[in-house]
């Protein structure tokens, strides 16, 4: 296998974690390049569910080497939990997990400025994850950020903590009226954990660039989606990192003549958690039926998703600015018993048609989805295991999402399990 980028095409949640956990049989490196506990990435593997938040789903593969890049924000206590949380589950990261010392860190002010700044902003809130990524990401910018790697110098550590909540002390008390973070007592906390997860800390640039010189694949496992890109996603209802396939680049220290093919994973329909337009969401009743099937609840956060049909404006911009060159449709099966399926494929705004996504988010307020219908195929998909046993009306709708987006279908999925995914080779198909 090549090195790939799995890039979420919509609002996060498409199923990135299963298709990446699907794919690391065939890959030696799988690195997270940007976010941090905000994401939650589900995989199945029999009875077991496992929700991988800062660890690249790959760990599951016992023999695989898994890396968190320079490009990740880290809450350090919830990483050793996640470590932990795996170890008690049977899977041990010892000796292939390594962890960027250019990575930024998370701390307990910037979760507090994340959680007051939501509540300042009421109405207007963003919805985030609570994590403190937002903050965390500010500071990396300010160039104030304090990295992982800092951590391993007492006194360096102790000063870089010291000047950083003069200030955040200052914002605490004097603007948001809350009490201060004593520097000890983090301090402690984080020194602790660094002892413990030492033997991870690593410059990954040059552990990944060797691999890849060694002829070893990579698969880089994107967080978030394209439209939480804090660049081209519907700013200001986004994350704070670059989701989108150029993170893949800046968050490992990997150049993009490395990376072979950008696979952008596409859920059947739309679903977003948190605030932020949805074109094509669900009246209320419909959007209940579709997220209980789905099962659309936030694995990080718990909140309920919000669901709408499949947005071809979104994801054939997706599949631009991430320069997607693959595709894998996931939870095909939610839509299992529609009698018809609709597909946005323009807007209407302001009396004028539009092709283009609109990314502003004045404009997208106003755009109106226009819909075409497709039958449903009203078959249980779950067991399917080859596209030639697909009925119809499914091929049908594939077909249609590769029309409109211009890229081909490599992967499908109907359910959470592992053997629930499918690998189209149509090209195949037609030739035989
Ligand atoms: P990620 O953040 O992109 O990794 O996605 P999440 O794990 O947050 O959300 C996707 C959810 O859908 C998880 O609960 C998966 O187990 C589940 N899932 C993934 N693929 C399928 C599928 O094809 N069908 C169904 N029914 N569930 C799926
Ligand atoms: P995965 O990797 C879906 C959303 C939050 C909020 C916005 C900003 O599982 O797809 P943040 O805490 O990042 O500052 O919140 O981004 N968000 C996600 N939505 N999936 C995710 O990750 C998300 N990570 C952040 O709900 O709207
Ligand atoms: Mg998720």
């Amino acid at each position: 296998m090549s090195n790939i980028v799995i890039v979420g095409a919509q609002w996060g949640d498409e199923g990135k974690g299963k298709i990446v956990d699907y794919l690391t049989v065939e890959a030696d490196y799988i690195v997270r390049y940007q976010g941090g506990n905000n994401a939650g990435h589900t995989v199945v593997i029999g009875d077991d569910r496992y929700i991988l938040h800062l660890i690249p789903s790959g760990i599951l593969h016992k023999d695989k080497i898994c890396v968190i890049g320079n490009g990740v924000v880290i809450d350090l206590a919830d990483l050793y939990s996640e470590i932990k949380g795996l170890e008690s589950q049977g899977i041990s990261v010892k000796g292939r997990l390594f962890i960027s010392q250019y990575a930024h860190l998370i701390f307990p002010y910037h979760k507090a400025l994340d959680k007051i700044k939501e509540e300042r902003k009421g109405l207007e809130k963003i919805g985030t994850t609570g994590r403190g990524i937002g903050p965390a990401y500010v500071d990396k910018i300010a160039r104030t950020g304090i990295r992982v790697g800092d951590v391993l110098d007492r006194d360096v550590f102790y000063k870089k903590l010291e000047d950083n909540l003069k200030e955040k002390n200052e914002i605490m008390s004097k603007i948001y009226g809350l009490g201060s973070f004593v520097t000890k007592d983090i301090f402690d906390e984080y020194i602790q954990i660094a002892g413990e997860l030492k033997e991870y800390i690593a410059d990954v640039s040059w552990i990944l660039n060797e691999a890849i010189d060694q002829g070893k694949s990579v698969l880089f496992e994107g967080a978030q989606g394209t439209l939480l890109d804090v660049d081209h996603g519907t700013y200001p209802y986004v994350t704070s990192s670059n989701s989108t396939c150029g993170g893949a680049c800046t968050g490992t220290g990997v150049g993009p003549t490395k990376i072979e093919k950008a696979m952008g994973v596409v859920k059947a329909y739309s679903t977003r958690v948190g605030e932020g337009p949805l074109p094509t969401e669900f009246p209320p009743e419909f959007g209940e039926k579709i997220r209980a099937k789905g099962e659309e609840f936030g694995a990080t956060t718990g909140r309920p998703r919000r669901c709408g049909w499949l947005d071809a404006v979104v994801t054939r911009y997706a599949v631009m600015i991430n320069g997607i060159n693959a595709l894998a449709v996931t939870k095909l099966d939610v839509l299992d018993e529609l009698e018809t399926i609709k597909i946005c494929t323009r807007y209407e705004c302001d009396g004028k048609i539009l092709d283009r996504f609109p990314n502003s988010i004045d404009i997208l307020k106003r755009c109106k989805p226009i819909y075409e219908e497709h039958p449903g195929w009203k078959t249980d998909t779950t067991g399917l295991t080859q596209y030639e046993e697909f009925p119809q009306e499914l091929k049908n709708y594939l077909d249609r999402i590769e029309e409109l987006l211009e890229a081909n279908i490599e992967l499908v999925s109907v359910g959470s399990k592992r053997d629930q995914t499918i690998r189209i080779s149509k090209q195949c198909e037609a030739k035989c």
